[in-house]
């Protein structure tokens, strides 16, 4: 069994539930592009709601972290990674979580003890030092000497704001010859897992109150753990991606010995294209948001795979991506159902780009004596494709400067919504649910039910999108909507917003909700007990929420835009006035 069986099924046995992973791309937080954390999606539940699924529960959750996408490359980055992790949610707290990570460390994957070391939190103004954690860990066998208290890195917190606490790190040793004191600085201990013990709220004005309850949020990286396991310094050679490293090789011709760098990054790039391409919001190579992170990424990788001479033109995209898709497609659904639209994804962007890659190259190289001021930055995004960031790269190849911020202030003016802005949303963290947000979510559900009711019953959600300024909802649709169907949609959403229907949340079985007919866009994500929002008799879905309680707060509602999104598939901006 591989690390991620072993894990879920130790955690099963102890009376966890597993929950289905996520979307990579968040259904109900429009301040970040992408899930970045195991306990992301479990937010609401350890600020109090109570989980469908129960008080302890396992998971691996896909997760895109680009902050240090340039870093992809080098032996331990990844812009794509799984997080193994487990919870209990007001049920067991440190000494049983703490027992329960020791005994899968060292009886399941038979980690001698002495490889491992922990780190405590050590106590601050605010929080005393955390003895239990300290006793528990001595009493299953740790030395003192390898448990380090520091305060800074053992407090836990997604972003500024939001559900917190005091964690206990374990390391594992790489190498032989354990030194006996435990040293932080010595990179040959790595950090393999992360317990948290959540029982506090940070709020924007830097407040710490307790949550109603306690609860342990853990996480293990899936790549890293691996790679120790296996006994290998390079993530690449580790069993996740060895395979797929030795097809690059042998597309290319070329050893990894001497291409690491060009080899890793088409590997990692593709693997989180192919995961950005099959997530239910059917993500699409753009300029702007996840788009555009799908863009760049794919954009990056033809230009290594240049870099490794392979005929672009050949169909070396596809059999990467089929490797990568078959080796996860048991774990993830969607792969399986998308197989061909990421297939299409990947190489349709490649057929984009390559029309002007080669050509975008010459003219770098030709205005490459000097540094890149802005308008030569722009000319090669706007005629070339070249994201900004691929001409960095270019640049720093050379030792040369590019005038970023003159670039940005271009493109600015050239769209209606700056990559400067998107860019702004990875240090975002973890929003609440703005009052706005929750009235466009409400204003989401009024407007599919308006649609099947004047265009078609045949209409369904394909995605969409939420920020405090606008919606974004996308549906199936054969043709472009006249304006009367407009009108008529605006008028019906009015009227039922005039009409004050109370908006209900009710709890049923998964099969309950779907013969009671509930709307729901991608079943299998959902868990057997599903949350269904009911509006009047007008609308109801499966649901996470959050919604208002009652139609008439959403004010007036205004389509600003209809616009083909992709084939058969129509695309509605509105907003709330
Ligand atoms: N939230 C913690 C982490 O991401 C543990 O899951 O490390």
């Amino acid at each position: 069994m591989n690390l991620k069986d072993l894990y879920i099924d130790y955690f099963k046995k102890l009376d966890h539930k597993q929950i289905p992973s996520s979307p990579v791309v968040p259904e109900n937080d429009p301040s970040v592009l992408f899930n970045t954390a195991g306990m992301q999606p479990l937010i609401p539940y350890l600020m109090g709601e109570a989980h469908p699924y129960g008080k302890r529960l396992v998971d691996y959750q896909k997760c895109i972290r680009t902050n240090d996408l340039d870093s992809v490359g080098d032996s331990t980055h990844h812009t794509f990674f799984e997080m193994l992790g487990n919870w209990s949610l007001g049920d067991y707290f440190k000494e049983e979580s703490i027992t329960y990570s020791f005994n899968f460390l060292t009886k399941v994957l038979n980690i001698p003890v002495d490889k491992l070391a922990v780190t405590v939190f050590k106590g601050n103004d605010l929080i005393d030092f955390d003895s239990v954690s300290y006793n528990k860990w001595v009493s299953l066998g740790i030395k003192p000497s390898r448990i380090a208290k520091t305060t800074l890195d053992n407090f836990w917190i997604a972003g500024e704001t939001g559900p917190c606490g005091p964690d206990t790190e374990i390391f594992y040793f790489r190498g032989e010859n354990v030194p006996e004191e435990f040293d932080l600085n010595d990179s040959r201990w790595v950090e393999i897992w992360n317990n948290v013990f959540m029982q506090y709220n940070k709020d924007a004005s830097g407040n710490i109150t307790e949550l109603p309850k306690k609860n342990v949020d853990t996480g293990m990286g899936v790549e890293r753990v691996t790679a120790i396991l296996e006994g290998v310094d390079d993530n690449y050679l580790s069993s996740i991606f060895k395979d797929v490293i030795s097809l690059i090789s042998s597309i290319s011709n070329l050893d990894y010995k001497g291409n690491e760098k060009s080899m890793r990054i088409i590997a990692d790039h593709l693997r989180t294209a192919v995961f950005i391409a099959a997530d239910p919001a059917s993500i699409k190579p753009s300029n702007t948001d996840q788009g555009y992170i799908l863009r760049r990424l794919i954009r990056r990788a033809i230009r290594h795979a240049k870099i490794l001479n392979i005929d672009i033109q050949s169909n070396w995209e596809v059999l990467i991506a089929t490797l990568i898709l078959d080796k996860y497609k048991t774990y993830y659904k969607e792969l399986e159902d998308n197989y061909q639209v990421v297939l299409d994804v990947i190489t349709n962007e490649k057929i984009k780009f390559n029309r002007t890659l080669e050509k975008g190259l010459k003219e770098f190289n030709k205005v490459s004596d000097k540094d890149i001021d802005k308008t030569t930055a722009f000319h090669l995004y706007d005629t070339y494709g070249f994201p900004i960031e691929l001409t960095i790269e270019l640049a720093n190849e050379k030792n040369l400067n590019v005038d970023v911020e003159g670039f940005n202030e271009m493109f600015k003016a050239h769209q209606e919504l700056s990559r400067t802005a998107s860019a702004g949303k990875f240090k975002g963290g973890l929003a609440g649910d703005s009052e706005v947000e929750t009235k466009y979510h409400t204003a989401t559900h009024l407007l599919n039910a308006a649609l099947k009711k004047i265009v078609s019953d045949t209409v369904h959600q394909k995605g969409s999108n939420i920020t405090t300024e606008r919606m974004r909802f996308d549906f199936s649709c054969d043709h472009k909507l006249s304006d009367e169907e407009k009108l008529e949609v605006e008028k019906l959403v009015n009227k039922w917003i005039e009409d004050a229907l109370e908006v209900e949340k009710l709890e049923m079985k998964k099969e309950d909700a779907i013969k009671s007919g509930a709307e729901c866009m991608f079943i299998e994500k959902y868990p057997d007990i599903v949350s269904v929002y009911k509006i009047g008799d007008v609308s109801s879905e499966l649901c996470g929420g959050p919604h208002v309680k009652n139609t008439s707060e959403l004010g007036h509602f205004k389509i600003v835009k209809e616009e083909a999104s992709s084939s058969g598939v129509r695309r509605i901006k509105a907003i709330l006035e």
